[in-house]
């Protein structure tokens, strides 16, 4: 087993990144008061691991629509007929829908309950649980009602990707390739193993410096702002990691607009997204006018609409000032 410290002072945690590892790890991790732990997972993760305290399996649905306050209420209703007290632990087992949800919900049970995530999909692994943002989506986008609530440790147990349905490894690429142009660079010739531990710790180091996305951690929503608009359209049915992939496409083109990069950029940019099999083109119909009003929703956009991109110090927060460079950039992209 490997391990990367997350450094946040008295909230610092492990993440435990090993083969066959979620027992023996979870139980290196169990808070000593805990008496109960509250299994949170999806019917078909089917990974329920023993530990050595009493225990409880609480299922929520899949997809996005479970991504909802409905289903924190839900879950923190069957915790408390459980009997669930605020010295016990939560474990999280499933993608990042699940550890989103469980680390919301325990966020907010009796103000905060101690929560280990178990990501059992590569974007899980390399990004949703690491870094203690939690969050479920409203009607009016996504991720807009969360907390900041950092997991007493994450277990990455690699065998549990072997059964990955195949658009699942594209999603969790969608966010490797996003480590390359962060600064984790040639993540691509690496073992499956080293791309995860290289993209864990260039996560790490960046929440360590800016835990609440006051400066730097931004960079982290690479290819996001696009995204999170496309996730919306229900009619597109992109998951996350592709939206991101098109997303990432969309920065690089707006960023050689605006003179931040050159045209060799763009095309390394093409030929990472292409190497994880990841498609960069758009959904050939969508409504402009309601992709724009996502973008003014985005959390970055305190003012105006601002994104992520590319550039001479590398990627940064960028205000765009004239929206019509992004929807030049939008139709070069279709
Ligand atoms: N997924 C982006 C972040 O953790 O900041």
């Amino acid at each position: 087993m490997k391990q990367i410290q997350v450094e946040l002072g008295e909230r610092s945690y492990p993440v435990i990144i090993g083969t066959e590892c979620l027992a023996q790890a979870l139980d290196s991790l169990l808070p000593k008061q805990a008496k109960r732990a509250a299994i949170v997972t999806q019917p078909n993760i089917g990974i329920t691991p023993a530990t050595s305290i009493e225990q409880e399996t609480f299922h929520i649905g899949d997809g996005e629509n479970a991504k909802t306050l409905k289903t924190i209420e839900d879950l923190c209703s069957e915790w408390a007929q459980w009997g669930l007290t605020r010295t016990d632990v939560v474990i999280a087992i499933g993608g990042g829908l699940v550890t989103d949800v469980a680390g919301f919900a325990s966020a907010v049970y009796h103000r905060g309950v101690k929560v280990i995530h178990a990501p059992t999909t590569l974007l899980g692994m390399v990004d949703a649980a690491i870094g203690g943002k939690t969050a479920v989506n409203l009607e009016e986008g996504k991720n807009l009602v969360g907390s900041f609530w950092q997991p007493a440790g994450v277990i990455c147990d690699v065998s549990s990707l072997s059964s990955l349905p195949e658009r699942e490894w594209r999603c969790g690429y969608g966010e490797v390739a996003k480590y390359h142009f962060l600064g984790a660079k040639d993540l691509h010739k690496l073992s499956l193993t080293e791309q995860i531990m290289g993209c864990i710790q260039l996560k790490a180091e960046i929440v360590r410096e800016d835990e609440r996305e006051t400066g730097r951690r931004a960079i982290l929503n690479y290819g996001h702002t696009l995204a999170h608009a496309l996730e919306m359209e229900k009619d597109f049915s992109l998951a996350h990691g592709e939206a991101v992939a098109i997303g990432i496409r969309y920065a690089a083109e707006i960023a050689r607009i605006l003179g931040r990069i050159d045209q060799e950029r763009v095309e390394e940019h093409e030929e990472i997204l292409a190497h994880y099999g990841l498609s960069f083109t758009l959904p050939s119909s969508f409504d402009w006018d309601r992709i724009v009003s996502f973008f003014q929703r985005d959390k970055k956009a305190l003012e105006g609409i601002s994104f992520v991109l590319d550039g001479p110090n590398g990627v940064e927060v960028v205000k765009i000032e004239n929206q019509e460079i992004l929807k030049e950039a939008m139709e070069a992209l279709k």
